[in-house]
């Protein structure tokens, strides 16, 4: 990692937010000189000193993401592209979802292929994907030649974006490393407009003393609970597994596509709520109010519950261990860390 300039999109989000920190405290321990370009369409707030460049870009305008390869860091030899609507919101606002999610990513693309043929090197452009690409019909594990049939607006516009990415790659116009993230728990903060937020939402807010509403069967015995499956991973393999992604060599890739399901763990609605018990007593699932929502069920139920992780393993991605217990405890003992600073 070092003497890089890395672009991030989508910096004030919370894995661009979470990435940006990382970098940052990587690049300190190993005394080496990374150069954070954070951009955002509000303003990043999460800009330190020298080595970092907050920009306030709107991404739908091709003119604001051509300016990100013309600052006085020059051109990155890395692009995290994290911006996005999320699952909920495109879903319910379809022309906004497609202008974020598959045009500002299009124009992304093009200008990260433009300031490549500048350098004569193209540059590294890493696509945070999404499991919901998948939908319909699925085989009980998901594997790599799984063919993607989304059903949902998000889904598509993440298998558009997909579709670019390749080709973009196969000429060389860019190195890109298309990356389809499991949903993330536990995500701190306030609730995101993802069908998925529930899945933080229910450990979370308990944790903070906070009453919640489940949208997945209609009380705490609900055999909706057991039967939702979910394919999850903790934040900090996630961003662990974005940084690995700019090492993997170009010819350890299948030769045919850069799409790599990142390693997850299956955890059932009931399996979180037996591991927020467990870390934190009954009180905290008698915070969780359940009212079922078909909308979300649906969109989350078509989301596939089992990969075969083998494939991103021997690329070197690594995997949560130990499934939601130690994850909730984690997050627990973040919040009390957060609460005595
Ligand atoms: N969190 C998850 O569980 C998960 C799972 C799969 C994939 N992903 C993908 O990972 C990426 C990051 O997810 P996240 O959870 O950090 O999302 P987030 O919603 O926290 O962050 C997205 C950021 O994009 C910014 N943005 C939106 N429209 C923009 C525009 N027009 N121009 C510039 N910036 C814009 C938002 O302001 C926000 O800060 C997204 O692409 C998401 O689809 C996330």
């Amino acid at each position: 990692m070092s003497n890089s300039v890395i672009l991030i999109t989508g910096a004030c989000g919370f894995l661009g937010g979470l990435l940006a920190r990382t970098l940052l405290s990587h690049s300190a321990a190993q005394a080496t000189d990374v150069k954070l370009i954070l951009a955002d369409v509000v303003q990043p707030k999460n800009a330190q000193g020298q080595n970092t460049l907050a920009i306030q870009a709107n991404l739908t305008d091709p003119a604001q993401a051509d300016a990100l390869f013309n600052t006085a860091f020059g051109v990155p030899d890395t692009v995290y592209c994290l911006h996005g609507i999320m699952s909920r919101g495109s879903e319910d606002n379809f022309d906004l979802g497609i202008k974020v999610n598959v045009d500002s990513v299009r124009s992304l693309l093009d200008a990260a292929r433009h300031a490549g043929e500048r350098t004569g090197t193209p540059i590294k452009f890493i696509f945070a994907s999404s499991l919901a690409v998948y939908g319909g019909p699925l085989p009980d594990i998901v594997t790599p030649d799984t063919i993607a049939t989304p059903q949902s607006a998000y889904g598509a516009a993440k298998l558009i974006d997909e579709l670019f990415i390749n080709e973009y790659t196969r000429r060389g116009l860019v190195d890109g490393r298309i990356l389809r993230l499991p949903t993330i728990a536990v995500r701190p903060g306030p609730p995101a407009a993802a069908s998925s937020a529930f899945i933080s939402a229910i450990i979370r807010e308990p944790l903070q003393g906070a009453d919640t509403t489940c949208p997945i069967g209609d009380s705490p015995a609900s055999p909706a609970l057991d039967a939702l499956a979910l394919w999850l991973a903790s934040p900090e393999t996630t961003v662990r597994n974005f940084i690995l992604a700019r090492d993997v060599p170009a010819s350890a890739f299948a030769s045919h596509t850069r799409v790599v399901c990142l390693p997850g763990f299956t955890a059932t609605v009931r399996d979180e709520l037996n591991a927020l018990e467990r870390i934190a007593g009954p009180e905290a699932v008698a915070r969780i109010r359940f009212e079922d929502d078909p909308v979300n069920r649906r969109i989350v139920g078509s989301w596939p519950a089992r990969f075969d992780n083998a494939y991103a393993l021997s690329l070197g991605f690594v995997a949560d261990e130990g499934g939601m217990v130690p994850i909730v405890q984690r997050f627990k003992d973040q919040l009390e860390a957060a609460s005595q600073a």
